[in-house]
């Protein structure tokens, strides 16, 4: 990362730089800071990178000045805490997407911090009771931020080592850049009105097709993470046999083939992340494919090249994730709400916040827009006692798809008027055109949490609100 101050800085200097209280839950710092875990200072930032071979792109956004956001790894049911300070002229907040953390940390402007101006910086203590894929992106300046740049992923890792010869995380999304590496407009009224604006530059890790090395007849743990604004990908590897052992953080209660055609593809939305098994063919030099299919014809993402002595590894060997801690919904006693996503019947707002709201109100929740910036007059969508179970009606009255997620909980869509949807935890369901699915949760962990699409353009023209989970 960016580091302002080196890792192994106390939280006691940390507290110090920001003129803080010398004092933590009621602890003197002397005693806690042996304790205290150390910060990782994260600082967001303007980086130039070559996308496109033989160009510089300027004006990215990143947390090093010449490189994507880096993995960020932490441990299951520890605290991590990361000091992110703001290096743009415009406002910014970091979330944590899909961890059950502290409302307090989500990094949702308005709703749970003040955005941080230029130099400001903001301690986010993050947790996760969850092993498994999550990610990082600005909930703040959303629009921008994300498009010049800044999604990363975040690792979770598992008590145990579940056995891998290697960790491959793929972070896919496009820019939208010009053939000289400039950029070009980050978004259209057009695009957001309808199915969003996409980028003219796919990418992999910031790379165009790349390659990684893998030994020959391992086992790859493959971390895909849909970063982008806008694409819906529809992954399949034909080259390989390869397992989906999880999906959005959570392990599949059992492996399942992963697609090796077009046809059968894995459609994982905006915000959705797929861990994959691989077994690398035994022969060095061969290749294991990554592609999506797009319009015109697949493309390739990333190319996984086998390298040394065969390690005769076999998919049989592989163990099962552990399941992740989530409280299963009482279905029978559940309360039921019903949200219509569709048309907003307002006009265009004005922009009232320091977010960057788009000019335009196109989408809705409830007929309710909301663009996710200040937070004034604008009340929850529900409100729910902690520990409530609860079914959403997610009824999709448009003609485009929306990957509706939800902070700080996890849930599981139940049932489908035109699908069979497999049982599983997320935080972040693909609502297809005309689709109704409903959605199964136990409303445990208390705060504002954000609900919105994770179409950006449509998130900030509207389909966004929030739900109240109440402390008690
Ligand atoms: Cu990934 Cu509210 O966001
Ligand atoms: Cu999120
Ligand atoms: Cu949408």
């Amino acid at each position: 990362m960016g580091r302002a101050m080196p890792n192994h800085i106390s939280r006691r200097t940390a507290l110090g730089l920001l003129g803080g209280t010398a004092v933590v839950a009621g602890v003197p710092l002397a005693h806690h800071a042996l304790a205290a875990p150390s910060v990782d200072e994260i600082e967001i930032l303007n980086a130039s990178y070559s996308i496109i071979d033989g160009t510089i792109t300027r004006g990215m956004v990143s947390t090093r000045p010449d490189a994507p956001p880096p993995v960020i790894r932490m441990a299951r049911n520890t605290p991590y805490l990361a000091g992110v300070t703001n290096r743009l002229d415009d406002y910014t907040t970091m979330h944590w997407h899909g961890l059950r953390l502290a409302n307090a940390m989500d990094g949702v402007p308005y709703l749970t911090q003040i955005p941080l101006g230029r130099d400001e910086r903001y301690e986010y203590e993050l947790f996760s009771p969850d092993a498994g894929t999550f990610w990082y992106h600005p909930h703040c300046m959303t629009m921008d931020q994300m498009a010049l740049g800044l999604t990363g992923i975040l690792i979770v890792d598992e008590d145990e080592d579940p056995g891998f010869d290697t960790d491959i995380p793929l972070n896919l999304r496009d820019f939208r850049l010009d053939g000289k590496g400039a950029w070009i407009d980050l978004w259209t009224a057009r695009g957001a009105a309808r199915g969003g604006t996409f980028g003219t530059v796919m990418t992999t890790n910031w790379e165009i097709e790349p390659a990684y090395q893998a030994p020959a007849g391992g086992l790859v743990r493959l971390r895909v993470a849909a970063t982008d604004t806008t694409r819906i990908y529809k992954l399949f590897l034909p080259d390989t046999d390869a397992k989906l052992i999880a999906l959005d953080g959570h392990p599949l209660p059992a492996p399942i083939d992963m697609p090796k055609t077009e046809e059968t593809a894995l459609i994982l939305g905006p915000g959705q992340r797929a861990d994959i098994a691989v077994l690398m063919p035994a022969s060095e030099g061969q290749d294991a494919t990554v592609f999506t299919d797009a319009p015109g014809a697949p493309r390739l993402l990333a190319r996984l090249v086998s390298t040394g002595a065969a390690q005769g590894r076999d998919m049989a060997e592989l163990r099962p994730l552990p399941p992740n801690p989530v409280a299963e919904p009482d279905l029978a006693n559940a309360r039921a709400e019903e949200f219509v996503f569709g048309w907003s019947p307002e006009g265009d707002l004005p922009n009232n916040g320091l977010c960057g709201s788009l000019p335009y109100t196109f989408w809705s929740i409830n007929r309710t827009p909301w663009a996710g910036d200040a937070a004034e007059g604008v009340g929850p969508l529900a409100t729910f006692r902690n520990g409530e179970s609860v079914i959403l009606r997610l009824r999709n009255e448009s003609p485009n798809d929306h990957p509706i997620h939800l902070h700080g909980l996890a849930f599981k869509p139940i049932r489908s008027n035109k699908r069979t949807l497999p049982p599983l935890w997320t935080d972040t369901v693909l609502l297809q055109r005309e689709e109704t699915i409903d959605i199964a949760f136990v409303a445990d962990n208390p705060g504002d949490w954000a609900f919105h699409c994770h179409v950006i353009e449509h998130q900030k023209t509207g389909l966004a609100g929030y739900l109240r989970v109440l402390d008690a």
